[in-house]
C-alpha cells in the first residue's frame, strides 16, 4: 500500500505537512464559510445532512459520546447536534487550527435548557487526548484527507473508538467518466480562481490553499484503497457511498469487535 498523508507544497516531513495545514487553515478562517457554500453552491449542506441522518440512530442515543474531528467552523457539528435529543450528553467538536476552532465554538450553544449542544477541544487528530475505547461514533467532515498520515490516523480513531463503535468520513473524491473530466476542470482551474478572488492570497503552503485542495483530492487514496486500508488498521463493514456522483463520498465502519 502507498498511501501516506496530506502534502502541502514545500512540506519536508509530516511535521512540517501538519503545520502547513494547520496555518493555512488559520489565515483561511475567517472566509472559509462563505468560500465552502461558494465553491460547493451549497451542496455541502447537503453533504452534511446526509452524513448525520446516516448516524440517527447512535444520535438518537442521549449517552452516545460522539466526537467530530477536524470540525473546523463547525457545520458539520451543528448537522450532528439536529439529531441529538433534549439533555443528550454534549459531542466533543476537536480541532488543531484554533482561527477555525474558535468560530465553531460561537455555533455550538451551552445547553441551555437541556438543548443539545457541543463543547470545542482544541486537538490534534493524530494524538486526541482521550481515553482509550470510550466513543460510540467519531465523524469526520473534508478533514481526515489533510491528516499528514492516514494510517495514523485511522489508528488512532480506532484507539479511542468502543469496540462496535462507528466511524463516518466524509471527503472529496474525484469522479470518472465524462463528468469526472468537466468536473477535474472546475476544481483545477475555476475553484482556485474563484478561491483567490473571494478569500485573497491567504498563505499556507507554498502555493496556497486555492491550489492545495485540488492537489490535495488528487493525492488522497481511491475508495478501493481506502477501504483496504480501514480493513487493515482493525474496521469492519467497511463501505463507501459516493455523494452527488460522487464528488464526494462518505466512508462508513465499524471499530472490529474482536481483534
Ligand atoms: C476543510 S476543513 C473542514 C471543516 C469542517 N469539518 C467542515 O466540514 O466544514 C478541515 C479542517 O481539518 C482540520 N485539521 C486538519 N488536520 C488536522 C489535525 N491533524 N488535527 C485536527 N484538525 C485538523 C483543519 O484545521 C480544518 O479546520
Amino acid at each position: 500500500m502507498t498511501t501516506t498523508g496530506a502534502k502541502p507544497a514545500g512540506a519536508k516531513d509530516e511535521a512540517d505537512a501538519a503545520l502547513a495545514v494547520q496555518q493555512m487553515f488559520d489565515a483561511i478562517a475567517p472566509r472559509y464559510d462563505l468560500l465552502n457554500h461558494v465553491l460547493s453552491a451549497n451542496v455541502d449542506r447537503l453533504w452534511w445532512w446526509r452524513t448525520a441522518r446516516r448516524f440517527r440512530t447512535v444520535l438518537a442515543d442521549p449517552d452516545a459520546a460522539v466526537l467530530d474531528i477536524c470540525c473546523g467552523t463547525g457545520d458539520m457539528t451543528m448537522a450532528l447536534l439536529k439529531r441529538r435529543p433534549q439533555g443528550a450528553r454534549p459531542i466533543v467538536a476537536a480541532d488543531f487550527a484554533r482561527g477555525m476552532l474558535s468560530r465553531g465554538a460561537r455555533k455550538f450553544g451551552a445547553g441551555e435548557a437541556g438543548k443539545p449542544y457541543a463543547v470545542a477541544l482544541e486537538a490534534d487528530a493524530l494524538h486526541l487526548p482521550l481515553r482509550s475505547g470510550s466513543l460510540d461514533l467519531i465523524v469526520t467532515a473534508f478533514g481526515f484527507r489533510n491528516l499528514a498520515n492516514y494510517e495514523a490516523g485511522l489508528k488512532e480513531f480506532n484507539r479511542v473508538l468502543k469496540p462496535g463503535g462507528q466511524l463516518g468520513i466524509l471527503d472529496f473524491s474525484e469522479p470518472g467518466g465524462l463528468l469526472g473530466k468537466a468536473y477535474a476542470v472546475y476544481f483545477r482551474r475555476v475553484l482556485p480562481a474563484i478561491g483567490r478572488a473571494i478569500g485573497g492570497p491567504a498563505g499556507g503552503g507554498k502555493d496556497g490553499p486555492y491550489n492545495y485542495l485540488p492537489a490535495s483530492v488528487g493525492n488522497f487514496p481511491a475508495p478501493g484503497e481506502m477501504l483496504a486500508l480501514m480493513g487493515a488498521t482493525g474496521y469492519e463493514k467497511c463501505a463507501w457511498q459516493p455523494y452527488t456522483f460522487g464528488i464526494a463520498g462518505l466512508y462508513t465502519a465499524r471499530r472490529a469487535l474482536v481483534e
